[in-house]
């Protein structure tokens, strides 16, 4: 028994994260447009107002904007067989609120898909991953006022309509369960709350957050209704950050920690968008943390009549949770206490490919619907020699021990449709805004001083994935 005959195997990248062009062709300002550079020590600034002598690394990128015939072609060369990107909400509506979408963002993505096509590779869309309309921050105080969903919504009805036929498979929100936590705010729900001027230290207001986090939801449901309804071949899916976690002790009080924080962080939103209600967890722990919910009348029947297809997860690390404060570790969404027997990435993430077969044993008991990993990688510090070679042999050996485990979730009998590796072309890191941490197949010349004449640059890994590809997961070797 092998990887299923027709696994979807590709790469998966976010328009903030690798476009550039960020006011061509009509775009509005986006969330992530506000955001200046950053590193691992020290974290993006959110500017309210564009400092004209400050690097904000969204609005160049890697000028896939202007490069995507070639990075695709790329792609196509390794054998994709699938290509997950993001829409970005503002090439259709620069405001979002705009009565007509803007025709020149609509053609700029359905060429990009076309193009993928035209390399027989299935477009996977994100709608809405790390960005929203800068316009609706200011104005309603993102994804905390009710209104923002019906402008949602009219975005989808906007990309359905046009790319019916094109697409068949989306993501409703990338990673909606980091809106459970504090660092969500701005990333996932386009809050910025009086007070916040650094990325990592966001003032948090929980209240206002889950609310925020049940417009989404609500948007969430009826876009996979209207996509149905638009095209009855769609496939519309949650995509979740996957943030396993493991006790640090045996002790009971450890075990309970755990499971509270894996419920919170990873269940609820997965409850909800797969199951179409909130899980009776969240009852208690929003009483315990003075947060009511205001649910219109019909939510409920929304939720239920809105369930996703499929469950598509990010993986990348794992922590342990412990009652012991003073122990702690870090990733980009949520801390934990460090686990003595893994080995940690440059960035301090965890490296646990037995944790990727656990997830995805887990998450397929709970759920028992088709799982697909969207977004799985290394970030690292890599080298470009004199020669154009990168020899990146670590990303290679993370790859490969990952993929290994999915093969053995497979064994285990996990409905696994697809893996699609994380910035499989560099690319713009969400978390610390650098360029220096790349998990590319592709290198880009493009630094975090603003410079680089954007090149592109095989890497080793390249060659391995177009091998492990054609051979459909079966030839990890490499030398
Ligand atoms: C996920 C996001 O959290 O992790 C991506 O969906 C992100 O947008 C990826 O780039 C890797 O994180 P980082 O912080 O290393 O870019």
């Amino acid at each position: 028994m092998t990887f299923p005959k027709d696994f979807l195997w590709g790469g998966a990248t976010a328009a903030n994260q690798l476009e550039g062009g960020y006011l061509e062709g009509g775009k509005g300002l986006s969330d992530a447009d506000v955001c200046t550079g950053g590193s691992h020590t020290q974290s993006k600034r959110i500017t309210p107002v564009l400092e004209p002598d400050t690097f904000y690394p969204s609005h160049d990128a890697i000028d896939h904007y202007h490069r995507y015939q070639e990075d695709i072609a790329l792609f196509a060369e390794m054998g994709f067989k699938v290509y997950r990107f993001s829409i970005a909400w503002t090439r259709i509506f620069p405001t979002g609120e705009e009565l007509e979408p803007n025709e020149a963002g609509l053609q700029f993505y359905e060429d990009l898909i076309d193009e993928c096509l035209k390399h027989g590779i299935e477009p996977l869309v994100t709608i809405s991953h790390y960005e929203m309309p800068y316009a609706l921050t200011e104005k309603y105080n993102g994804w905390s006022d009710r209104k923002v969903i019906d402008l949602y919504i009219n975005y989808c009805q906007a990309i359905f309509t046009r790319f019916k036929g094109k697409v068949k498979r989306w993501l409703t929100f990338n990673e909606i369960n980091c809106g459970a936590m504090p660092l969500g705010n701005l990333l996932g729900l386009g809050i910025i709350n009086e007070g916040t001027t650094d990325f990592m230290n966001q003032v948090d207001v929980p209240q206002r957050r889950f609310q925020a986090l049940h417009h989404q939801f609500i948007a969430s449901s009826l876009a996979v209704q209207l996509g149905h309804q638009i095209d009855s071949d769609n496939q519309i899916g949650c995509m979740i950050a996957y943030m396993m976690s493991y006790p640090l002790t045996p002790n009971p009080a450890d075990v309970l920690e755990n499971q509270k924080v894996m419920q919170i962080s990873n269940y609820l939103c997965g409850d909800v968008q797969v199951r179409g209600s909130y899980p009776t967890f969240a009852k208690r722990y929003f009483a315990e943390h003075g947060i009511e919910i205001d649910k219109a009348p019909g939510d409920d029947a929304i939720l239920a009549a809105g369930k996703v297809d499929f469950y598509t997860f990010s993986y990348y690390m794992t922590l342990c949770q412990t009652t012991d404060v003073t122990a702690k570790s870090g990733g980009n969404l949520m801390g934990g206490a460090k686990n003595p027997y893994l080995q940690s990435s440059d960035w301090g993430w965890q490296i646990d490919p037995t944790g990727l077969r656990i997830a995805l044993n887990e998450i397929y008991d709970r759920y028992q619907i088709p799982l697909m990993v969207v977004e799985n990688g290394l970030g690292a510090y890599d080298k470009l020699e004199d020669d154009g070679s990168i020899i990146d042999d670590y990303r290679i050996d993370y790859l490969k021990q990952h993929i290994e485990a999915m093969h053995e979730a497979v064994l285990d009998g996990v409905d696994l449709i697809g893996y699609t590796s994380w910035g499989c072309i560099d690319l713009v890191s969400a978390s610390t805004g650098e360029m220096a941490k790349r998990y590319g197949f592709i290198y880009v010349e493009k630094y975090d001083d603003g410079s680089g004449d954007f090149s592109r640059h095989q890497k080793k890994s390249f060659n391995w994935y177009k091998q492990v590809i054609a051979s459909n997961g079966e030839d990890l070797s490499h030398d």
